[in-house]
């Protein structure tokens, strides 16, 4: 029988998917799922009817596969990839190639990655963006690994990707976790523009009182302009969307969010490597409020002081509320790029950041236009320390800046929570901030611990210790 040219392991409604979606590239594919009944039901399936070769053991699996294997682990993140290539592992020769292109956390790839290629496997953390709607017509793939793996599997990932301007959106990242890294802050990113666009809604609908069809309509206004995204296209969407009584939906939709964790695991990233990613790190904790509904209702109960009259929705305010969202957007994305940035200093990546920004454009939930002025700033300077400092980026901040400000005001005066917000501005205001008050930090450290400090007025790198006056 003639051989696949790839496996897939793994058949959830991803595996089956992606397998699907390389067999209608042209590619011949293997399919084995631990549960048996899973590939039986799935190569029953009217789309699986031609090209899908479906295998019942791994050793079955292996036979089935040209040489090199290439093989795509579509398993659940975590043990099930331990115990999927503990049983693999064995069946396999040198050169042979495996793929997870699940949800890994990247110290998982990374340790895979160098555990594997003692035994002269090749293996590669794909992180791959879009869902199941992705997976089956286009993804945003990131792969990253052992790049001796790349030329046998490019063609592959380069045919199923999402396409953007006739580029396929995807691109080899980088050795070790450097794909599942840039996966992981690809999410992060995600769950700071959830939480901005969420912010800007709570603002408008509690604090200006407007109806949910009116956002649908202001939503999808601002997705004709520089906030043109998927997201703000499905908000829009969602806030005109009726429940069968005929009242709003989203009224009726229970204020608390869930989570799968790699949110979490990008804020816990910044935290080892310093990197200040305040706005992500708002909205992973925002989650976690709201997640705390019955305090908050008990909470909710007690006496407030007196908050400010409510403004009308008037167009400069609406304009307020958009400069907002834009800016703090920015910002999320900007402290994005400097995790990676950080990331790749501290492992050794040489990454490509213009790269990134395109790949992120098709399949994935976060693509926007927006992507491409990320992608144009890295071009015109590829040394570019941070989004920040390119003049595109400072210039649309300041032309946001007071509306901003402006939006942040309404929602303080209103008792509006505006955290992902609040922390884009004062991180930009922090940043831009020529003298912070680290001066007295500093001076408190060495007067309690001795810790010392350095001088304005000497070389960096001498340290002095004062004698401080203590207390009586
Ligand atoms: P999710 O990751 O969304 O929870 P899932 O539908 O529970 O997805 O499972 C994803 C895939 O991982 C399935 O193919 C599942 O195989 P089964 O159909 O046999 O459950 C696979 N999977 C989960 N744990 C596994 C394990 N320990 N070994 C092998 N495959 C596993």
């Amino acid at each position: 029988m003639e051989q696949a040219d790839i496996g897939v392991v793994g058949l959830a409604v991803m595996g089956q998917n992606l397998a699907l979606n390389i067999r209608d590239h042209g590619y011949r594919v293997a399919v084995y799922n631990r549960t048996t009944a899973r590939t039986e039901s799935f190569a029953a399936s009217p789309e699986a009817n031609h090209g899908i070769l479906p295998c019942f053991s791994i050793d079955g699996l292996a036979l089935a596969l040209k040489r090199p294997r290439k093989i795509l682990l579509m398993v659940s993140a975590g043990k099930a990839v331990d115990d999927t290539l503990g049983l693999l592992v064995p069946h396999l020769e040198a050169g042979d190639i495996i793929i997870d292109g699940g949800n890994s956390h990247p110290d998982d790839t990374r340790r895979r990655s160098t555990a594997l290629s003692a035994q002269k496997l090749l293996f590669v953390g794909c992180g791959i963006s879009g869902g199941e709607q992705g997976a089956r017509h286009g993804p945003s793939l990131m792969p990253g690994g052992n790049p001796d793996a790349w030329p046998h599997i490019r063609p592959i990932f380069e045919a199923i990707a999402a396409r953007v301007d006739g580029q396929p959106c995807c691109r080899w990242i980088g050795p070790q976790g450097a794909g599942h890294f840039v996966k992981m802050v690809h999410n992060g990113i995600e769950y700071g523009d959830l939480q901005l666009i969420g912010e800007t809604y709570h603002l408008l609908r509690s604090g200006l009182h407007m109806s949910p069809e009116q956002l649908s309509g202001l939503f999808h206004r601002w997705n004709r302009g520089p906030l043109n995204s998927y997201l703000i296209d499905i908000t829009a969407r969602i806030l005109s969307a009726r429940d069968d009584d005929g009242t709003p939906l989203i009224d009726k939709i229970l204020d608390t969010a869930g989570q799968k964790g790699t949110g979490r695991w990008t804020a816990i990233e910044a935290l080892k490597l310093n990197t200040p990613l305040t706005t992500i790190n708002e909205a992973v904790f925002a989650r976690n409020l709201s997640a705390r509904r019955e305090e908050r209702l008990l909470a909710a109960q007690q006496p407030a002081a007196p908050l400010r009259p409510w403004p009308k929705a008037d167009e400069e305010t609406l304009q307020f509320a958009h400069d907002a969202l834009y800016a703090s957007k920015i910002i999320s994305y900007a402290q994005g790029f400097m995790l990676l940035k950080d990331a790749a200093s501290a492992y050794d990546w040489d990454l490509d950041y213009r790269g990134i920004a395109l790949i992120w454009r098709g399949g994935c939930i976060i693509r926007s236009i927006f992507l491409d002025d990320i992608a144009a700033a890295f071009d015109a300077d590829p040394e570019l320390q941070s989004l920040l400092l390119a003049p595109f980026f400072a210039g649309q901040l300041r032309r946001a800046e007071t509306g901003w400000r402006q939006a942040l005001t309404l929602g303080i005066g209103l008792g509006i929570p505006l955290p992902a917000m609040a922390a884009s501005l004062t991180f930009f205001d922090g940043y831009r901030c020529a003298r912070l008050p680290a001066n007295l930090l500093q001076a408190q450290r060495d007067f309690f611990g001795a810790h010392t400090y350095e001088r304005t007025d000497r070389p960096r790198g001498t340290f002095f210790h004062t004698d401080w006056d203590p207390p009586d």
